[in-house]
């Protein structure tokens, strides 16, 4: 619900998040709250990768499944191809 200019924004069961209706990105806004280790270790970039394989700049910490990657922290060791979130 809006309060005055600002806006909640609600991805899921996550904490929501303010965005204050200025020219900000909504991506740019969810991306500095939801993404802000960018080191492996809260998991919230998890991304199910369906094909491909990447390697870890360092080991993280966040659990992930087997098909499951952290694009905060690899890079790809061949083509890849991700699911849409
Ligand atoms: S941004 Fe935290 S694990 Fe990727």
């Amino acid at each position: 619900m809006a309060n005055g200019n600002t806006f909640k924004v609600r991805v899921g069961q996550r904490a929501p998040v303010s965005h204050r209706g200025d020219s900000t990105p909504l991506l740019t806004a969810l991306e500095g709250h939801y993404s802000e280790c960018r080191s492996g270790y809260c998991g919230a970039c998890k991304t199910r990768l369906l094909d491909g394989r990447v390697r870890y700049l360092s080991t993280p910490m966040a659990l992930v499944r087997g098909d499951e990657i952290l694009p905060c922290c690899c890079v790809p060791e061949t083509d890849l191809h991700l699911a849409p979130q």
